[in-house]
């Protein structure tokens, strides 16, 4: 059985809760691999909405092992809410594991998040102030705190007053703020420590051992590939790499373990924060779509920035993935438009042609893009069930995709509940049984 990573080819938002959702009902481990409660997702089932922000998606099926790998950093109170929240739901959670190689969100960098971004005033990145980039620049400093630091009270105040020192200048002005004080933060810490000990361990060698038995192991990220720090749209992106690569780093795999590769697109785009965003559209169109496919985060409630397909993009995604496999969310919201555009190629400031995503920031921020129109339709989609109960015009809107970046469509979604998807025959292969899913 293979190892499947699952990951967001645009800027996040993609929908891949539900991806993951469905496919971790087959698989026996899903692994969260990167980011934290930076991400959102939501889940439908039976009537009832989820939104989870640090668990992964499995958690929601009975005892499967869910884990939280070393790569993804952690709020301890977000993720004891989460839990809380879970069992007062009745959601068994017997099955999540905890890397104890883990990083921790500390009150610090939450603070310093807001005070990063408001110094950066009309520059800001637009973060969701949870802590996340502060969190993984202590890390690559070597000034985090780790999950298992949370079983040792003497090494953890030592940690957090190291951690604290080169930060000083910066906290000035947080200086009385009661969450700073060092006895109570130990002792808060040393709460969650309690509180998440049964679910902490070498989360590496579980992962393995699953692989070594052929077991499914579904690894699934957070965010999408341009707000990747390396392959992203720097500095307008998280500080993690949402890309496939990542989920071995961040799972404690090697590359050979990786079988399929996912992509997530939607049928259209969305971003939140700020940066560049070549087809992003304005005025009622915009306002339409954001309604129609309520474009709101699942974090921070910010109305999402909303745009036509980019396949230049798309491209770019492919070739950073290596992906076997796409899967477009959100096709039917698209229904009731004439026309469709889907950009092909960027058009710089000095009429320069792009046919792929630009090295140069100043260059990305000024394309603008040329699209290719294709027919829209008028049915409601959420009742197709099969590619062939698709109006002609969907199937050639998702077949144009699938050509353009040479990468087969293996799933649809036609909707927000998890039944409300169209496996196709490129993923009925990899699923197994689609009737099975789709039943
Ligand atoms: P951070 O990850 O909070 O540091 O935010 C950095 C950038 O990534 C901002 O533009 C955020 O809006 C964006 N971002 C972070 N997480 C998500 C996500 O899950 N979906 C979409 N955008 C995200």
């Amino acid at each position: 059985m293979p190892g499947i990573v699952i990951i967001g080819v645009q800027w996040g938002d993609e929908g891949k809760g539900k991806v993951t959702d469905l496919l971790a009902e087959r698989a026996d481990v899903v692994v969260r691999f990167q980011g934290g409660n930076n991400a959102g997702h939501t889940i439908v089932r039976g009537g009832e909405t989820w939104k989870l922000h640090l668990m992964p998606s499995g958690i929601l099926h009975p005892g499967k092992l869910c884990v939280i790998g070393n790569g993804v950093v952690i709020d301890p109170k977000v993720l004891t809410d989460e839990l809380d929240e879970l069992r007062r739901r009745q959601v068994d959670t017997s099955g999540l594991r905890i890397s104890a190689n883990a990083h921790l969100i500390m009150p610090y960098h939450k603070l310093l998040d807001d005070a990063g971004e408001i110094k950066l005033g009309k520059l800001q990145i637009g973060t969701t102030r949870r802590g996340i980039g502060p969190c993984y620049a202590d890390k690559a400093a070597r000034l985090g705190i780790r999950v298992q630091d949370l079983l040792d009270e003497k090494i953890l105040k030592k940690k957090i007053v190291a951690a604290l020192e080169p930060k000083r200048l910066s906290l000035r002005e947080y200086a009385k703020d009661p969450q700073l004080d060092l006895q109570t933060m130990t002792e808060e810490y040393l709460t969650y420590g309690h509180r998440i000990e049964p679910y902490v361990a070498d989360t590496s060698r579980i992962v393995l051992e699953a692989l070594d038995r052929d077991e499914l192991i579904v690894f699934e990220g957070a965010q999408g590939t341009l707000l990747d720090i390396d392959h992203g749209t720097y500095p307008f992106v998280t500080s993690s790499n949402p890309v496939a690569g990542a989920a071995c780093i961040g799972a404690g795999v090697g590359p050979k373990d990786i079988d399929e590769v996912w992509g997530i697109t939607k049928a259209y785009g969305t971003r939140v924060g700020a940066g560049p965003f070549p087809t992003e559209l304005d005025g009622p169109l915009a306002d339409e779509l954001r309604d129609r496919g309520g474009e709101y985060g699942t974090t921070t409630g910010r109305a999402r920035r909303v745009g036509w397909l980019d396949l230049v993009a798309l491209r770019y995604a492919v070739r950073l993935n290596s992906l076997t496999a796409l899967v477009v969310t959100k096709l039917d919201v698209l229904s009731g438009q004439r026309v469709l555009k889907v950009c092909t190629r960027y058009r710089g400031e000095d009429e320069a042609e792009f046919d792929h995503f630009p090295w140069h920031q100043t260059v990305l921020h000024h394309v603008v893009g040329e699209y290719r129109e294709l027919p829209g339709w008028n049915e409601d989609l959420r009742d197709c069930r099969s590619e062939d109960d698709l109006p002609e015009a969907a199937r050639s809107y998702l077949q144009f995709i699938a050509d353009f970046v040479r990468v087969p469509v293996a799933l649809i979604g036609v909707g927000p509940g998890r039944d409300e998807v169209i496996w196709t025959r490129a993923g009925a292969g990899m699923h197994g049984s689609a009737a099975a899913v789709t039943a």
